[in-house]
């Protein structure tokens, strides 16, 4: 022991360069680490009985959401394609919630894991009957809505595969969906003192390609993109479609907005890719997305922060990057696009389910003057239902308890 002493009382730290690359080692992996971690949501604010509406809640990204807003007092609903998972993450969400609670805020009686409301229910985005099945349960439940996050999303699907709706993957789960099912909520979230819309978006929409005849890319995606380029298609359209349907809702009392997580690692987004997926891929890349890419509840943040800030109460139509407004693509700013885009969209949307957009009910700028091509068209005389129709359309919308939609 002594001997340990005397070396250490007579070592030089710099007789040798050693000790000072490795403290400058430390120095900058610790700046780096910071950097690429991303701004904390700045505030702590209390979203006390809000309805919260979170897809893809059961993992990743989602799940981080869903545990800070329900920790803030969100009355949070997770709508997951996989229910179980979906169940065990509201259980571990209440009960991690529960641990941190402080015990003299508790009763005797009191289970700390029920003073947090957190429940999963099914939606498959892949199918548009199980959105508007989705919607139709939460608007018959729930009087209103406060938030919705559209997190849910894929990349490296196979795109050659459409969904039961005919439409590429990445476009559907990524943009079509989420897009029906933002307008099917509608109304419920016009309901709230303020509502706020959030879609994630991604810093891949800066290399996508898009058409300007046919920015949805319907008929041609398959022969056209890779996986790559269909979820680069996708994220653009979601910030093109925020972008207008802010347009849209001026004057109303809700938001829309959307956001990047950045680069995030630790999730399963990456779960189709097969390079990515391997464990000897894993293995070798890890100490450098454990460097550059933030962990999912750093990536996370910037959606905490769009839904939960008074400052933000008026801001509507914007891009978020690490907390705040960012600079989008040249393409992601053409507002002409973007109106080309949103009514494409709806006419798309409108002859394969339905959905028609009343735009007195909704609120929607009645004034704004429209391409006469996609105009949307006031709903057409209905035609005398003959019994074989009607029955035809129930059996598709209103089989299993769905909600049929104007
Ligand atoms: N991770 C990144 O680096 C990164 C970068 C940019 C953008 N983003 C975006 O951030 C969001 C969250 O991603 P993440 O990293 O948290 O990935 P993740 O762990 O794979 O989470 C995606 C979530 O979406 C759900 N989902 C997928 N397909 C669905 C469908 N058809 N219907 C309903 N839910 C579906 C998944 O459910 P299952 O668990 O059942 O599969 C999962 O809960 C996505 O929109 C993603 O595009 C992520």
């Amino acid at each position: 022991m002594e001997r340990l002493l005397t070396m250490f009382e007579e070592a030089d730290p710099f007789a040798t360069w050693w000790p000072t690359i490795a403290a400058l080692t430390v120095g900058i992996v610790i700046t780096v680490r910071t950097l690429m971690s991303g701004q904390r949501c700045p505030n702590d604010n209390q979203i006390k009985e809000q309805i919260v509406v979170v897809t893809g809640g059961n993992s990743g990204i989602g799940f981080e959401i869903a545990q800070a807003l329900a920790g803030r007092g969100g009355r949070i609903i997770l709508a997951c394609r996989n229910l179980e998972a979906g169940k065990r993450a509201a259980a571990i969400i209440k009960r991690e919630l529960g641990c941190r609670t402080p015990l003299n805020s508790l009763d005797e009686d009191d289970n700390p894991e029920d003073r947090y409301f957190v429940e999963a229910r099914y939606l498959d985005l892949c199918s548009l009957r199980s959105v508007h099945h989705f919607a139709g349960q939460l608007m018959a439940e729930f009087e209103r809505i406060d938030v919705l996050v559209n997190n849910a999303g894929v990349v490296f699907a196979n795109t050659q595969m459409p969904t039961e709706d005919g439409f590429e993957r990445h476009s559907q789960v990524n943009y079509l969906a989420p897009f029906l099912l933002t307008h099917l909520l509608l109304p419920h979230l016009q309901r709230s003192e303020q509502g706020r819309i959030l879609f994630v978006s991604a810093h891949a929409h800066q290399g996508a390609k898009i058409d300007f005849d046919d920015p949805l890319n319907v008929g041609t995606w398959s022969v056209k993109f890779h996986a790559r380029e269909a979820f680069a298609h996708s994220k653009l359209c979601v910030l093109l479609a925020t972008r207008w349907m802010a347009r849209e809702l001026k004057g109303t009392s809700v938001t829309v907005n959307c956001c990047t997580p950045g680069l995030v690692r630790g999730t399963r987004h990456f779960r189709n890719s097969p390079l990515m997926s391997s464990l000897c891929v894993k293995a070798v890349t890890y100490p450098w997305m454990w460097l550059f890419m933030k962990n999912a509840y750093e990536g996370a943040q910037c959606a905490i922060r769009l839904a939960t800030d008074p400052q933000l109460k008026e801001v509507t139509g914007e891009y978020f990057n690490d907390c705040e407004i960012a600079a989008s693509s040249v393409t992601g700013q053409d507002k002409e696009l973007a109106k080309k885009l949103y009514m494409q969209t709806i006419k798309t949307l409108e002859s394969v389910t339905k959905l028609t957009v009343d735009r007195e009910e909704y609120g929607l700028d009645l004034q704004l003057e429209m391409e006469s091509e996609l105009r949307l068209e006031e709903p057409a005389e209905a035609e005398p239902e003959t019994e074989t129709n009607q029955a035809a359309d129930e059996k598709k919308w209103q089989g299993n308890g769905e909600t049929k939609q104007p």
